[in-house]
């Protein structure tokens, strides 16, 4: 028999977190399995996060990490935005990025080292993201801690870790109910309407909203490798083209 898991909510987890200091950073189910770590089977396995598992594909993310996972001791950190969390996104949110930019928001959501709920508690912000391999200071997110409660800071979202979806001493990932938007994407020149403190659009938008960038996610997912390939070869090409005609 297969029984889903229920959603956390806030008040049970909180009693939780309050109550509990190791319970949390277990796994949620399940030993590791065998062989080498595949996010996308354990993204699969807790089902709710169908939207992420396909920009993780399309962005190749999901090969990055479990690549990451094999190839460095350091592990590695996930917060898995559920897809109420993407289906919460005001409208076009996804459309307004570019391919490149879409990889960048998927490697945001990636931390190239385990951390577990208690370490939260002890690092100091910004913390470095996949997105900023280049550089620290690029696409940085804090983590602020209460007790056990993990609050992120992006500079656009804020939003709270709630639950723990897997760890195994290599992954740690971390459900939110948020897609955590990178002040360098949303931030200074906001590509789509900005997301703005929205209190009242939420209910008129969210019937359009939604299958917008459902769709976007859904579609782009086969398409997207290639268009990045694409982009390159334009760039490329350009820069050959500005070169020649020097
Ligand atoms: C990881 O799991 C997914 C889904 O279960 C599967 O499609 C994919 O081939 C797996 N990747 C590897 C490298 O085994
Ligand atoms: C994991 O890394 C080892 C070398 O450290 C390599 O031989 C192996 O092919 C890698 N496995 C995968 C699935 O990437
Ligand atoms: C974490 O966020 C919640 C709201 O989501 C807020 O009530 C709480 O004060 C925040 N805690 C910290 C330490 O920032
Ligand atoms: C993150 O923390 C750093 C260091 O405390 C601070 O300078 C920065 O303003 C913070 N950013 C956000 C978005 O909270
Ligand atoms: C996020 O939380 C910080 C305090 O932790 C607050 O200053 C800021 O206004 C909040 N931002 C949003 C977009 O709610």
């Amino acid at each position: 028999m297969v029984m889903k898991k229920p959603l956390f909510h806030l008040s049970p987890l909180l009693i939780f977190l309050l109550h509990s200091t190791t319970t949390l950073a277990q796994p949620a189910a399940a030993p590791a399995p065998a062989g080498p770590t595949n996010v996308t089977k354990i993204l699969e396995k807790a089902g709710q996060f169908t939207l992420l598992i396909r920009l993780m594909k399309a962005t190749s993310v999901a090969d990055q990490i479990d690549h990451q996972l094999n190839d460095s001791n350091n592990g590695m950190t996930l917060f898995a935005p559920s897809d109420n969390a993407f289906s919460g996104l005001s409208s076009g949110t996804l459309n307004s990025l570019n391919d490149q930019q879409k990889v960048a928001l998927i490697q945001f959501h990636v931390i190239p080292s385990y951390i577990t709920v208690s370490q939260f508690q002890t690092m100091s912000n910004p913390i470095r993201t996949n997105a900023g391999d280049s550089s620290p200071y690029k696409y940085p997110l804090n983590v602020t801690t209460f007790g056990n409660s993990v609050n992120i800071s992006t500079g656009i979202t804020n939003t709270s870790v709630s639950g723990t979806v897997y760890t195994d001493g290599q992954l740690a990932v971390y459900q939110v109910d948020k897609v955590l938007l990178p002040w360098d994407l949303f931030g200074a020149k906001p590509p789509a309407p900005a997301p703005a403190p929205a209190k009242p659009k939420k209910k008129a938008g969210s019937a359009d909203d939604t299958p917008d960038d459902t769709t976007l996610a859904t579609s782009g997912a086969s398409s997207l490798k290639v268009t990045v390939q694409n982009v390159v070869v334009f760039g490329f090409a350009m820069v050959a083209a500005t070169m020649l005609s020097r």
